[in-house]
């Protein structure tokens, strides 16, 4: 690759890497290799530093954790003098190590399940007809409402094993199946309570202007009243989210009820994202831009103006491939626009019961080159770097880079394509989180 490809910024970030630049105080301290406590030898990289199509890649390499960081990377030949009497040394036998996976979009906590409208849209009714019919989303409020905070855990508690299991270190958990003060907060309880069970980084979202609930049926402004006034204070102060979502559709909330509760987030210091564009052009994603959104989610029916604004405002767009195949969906999201103006794109499950009761981070990488043609580097691209971006967490996670978190995938793969090649075949040889093996 020429050098004139590469932005500053990634040269920078390689030197970074490699020990040229000059690093802080503290990741110098713990970049002596007398205080690393550990060492993979033989492994071959893929950093995932952005660099335009090579996954940021390096054979022959060794990396060095210390502290739940990463402390070291390069090229093995490269390794400075090290004691290996002090620190745990790990033959990697040639395998890749990538980022831990990053699943920047799901609503995995939820009760009941919606088979009975898998079966109804496979007799001809549409997702849209059957959410205006009183099912969809307000159903799962129901079974959500009705189920404890202990029979949650225990129906989400499989999920996230399940993208833990695919190489998934951080996860996204919305609530936005409860719909009032206590069922919200249950919900976001149970997510952190999930994070105690497993060693999964869990950011939570609060999503309470997903859907209306059936006592609010014939008054929105008020249901978004009650979210911005009622329940948004509680969620702050109890420190249960520090991201606000919105579900920005004709069979959600419009423009202005969107703006309500984006105007309430930013009062409170949230972060915003917004569900938007997945079935009709409503323009949420421009609106998201004007308040600095970290993302627009779906974005299947998103128009050049909103991608423009997106590209403004540096938001990334999280596509959901799981929803557009199992919505058999037709509108692609616009893929090479995106490319085109240089918006960041992330992939996600969007693990939900209505839309993608998919629990494969492995698979939205086979879908996201399958059905939206991304390339094996952009896919990996977005459960990984530009999720972490979409999560408001591109200093510390997405990456393997000196000073990043040490959450690693270790893969038995012969090179990165193979991630989203093949799918069925769990290709994942260990895990680490914060440093620690946790697979
Ligand atoms: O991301 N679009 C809104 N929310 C979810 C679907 C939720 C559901 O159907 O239960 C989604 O697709
Ligand atoms: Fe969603």
């Amino acid at each position: 690759m020429l050098i004139s490809n590469i932005s500053a910024k990634v040269i920078a970030n390689w030197l970074f890497s490699f020990g040229y630049l000059p690093m802080t105080n503290t990741i110098c301290a713990s970049n002596s290799p007398q205080r690393w406590q550990t060492l993979w030898l033989n492994v071959n990289l893929v950093t995932m530093i952005e660099t335009e199509d090579d996954y940021g890649a390096v054979k022959e390499a060794a990396l060095a954790i210390s502290d739940g960081k990463i402390v070291w990377l390069g090229k093995e030949v490269d390794l400075p003098t090290y004691n290996k009497d002090t620190l745990e040394v790990l033959d990697g036998q040639g395998r890749w190590l990538t980022p831990g996976l990053i699943d920047c979009h799901t609503h995995l906590v939820y009760g009941g399940n919606r088979a009975n409208e898998f079966e109804m849209r496979l007799q001809g009714k549409s997702y849209q007809e059957i959410a205006e019919a009183g099912g969809g989303i307000v159903s799962t409020v129901k079974a959500t409402r009705e189920a404890t905070a202990a029979e949650l855990l225990k129906s989400s508690l499989p999920r996230l094993t399940a993208l833990h299991q695919q190489g998934v270190t951080t996860v996204e958990i919305k609530s936005g199946y409860g719909l009032d003060l206590t069922n919200e907060i249950k919900m976001l309880e149970v997510a952190g309570e999930l994070a105690k069970q497993l060693p999964v980084t869990v950011k939570r979202t609060f999503l309470g202007a997903h859907a209306l609930p059936i006592e609010y049926k014939d008054d929105p402004d008020g249901y978004i009243a009650l979210v911005c006034d009622e329940i948004m204070p509680v969620i702050v102060k109890q420190k249960l989210a520090d991201t606000v979502d919105v579900f920005c559709e004709n069979i959600g909330f419009d423009i202005k009820q969107t703006e309500r509760v984006f105007i309430a987030a930013k009062k409170h210091g949230l972060a915003i994202k917004a569900h938007a564009e997945q079935l009709s052009d409503l323009g949420g994603t421009e609106l998201a831009a004007k308040y600095q959104a970290l993302s627009s989610d779906h974005v299947e029916f998103l128009s050049e103006q909103g991608i423009k604004a997106m590209s403004a405002a540096n938001m990334t767009a999280v596509l959901l491939p799981g929803a557009f195949y199992f919505l058999r969906e037709t509108q692609h999201p616009p893929i090479e626009l995106l490319r085109k103006h240089g918006v960041d794109m992330a992939i996600a499950t969007d693990v939900n019961p209505g839309s993608s009761p998919i629990c494969s981070i492995q698979l939205m990488l086979n879908m996201a080159c399958t059905l939206f043609r991304l390339t094996p580097n952009e896919a990996l691209a977005g459960v990984t770097r530009n999720a972490a971006k979409a999560l408001g967490l591109s200093s510390s996670k997405g990456q393997l880079a000196v000073g990043f978190d040490a959450d690693i995938a270790v893969w038995n793969i012969s090179q990165p394509a193979e991630l989203c090649y093949q799918f069925g075949v769990n290709p994942l040889s260990a895990l680490i989180q914060d440093g620690r093996q946790v697979i």
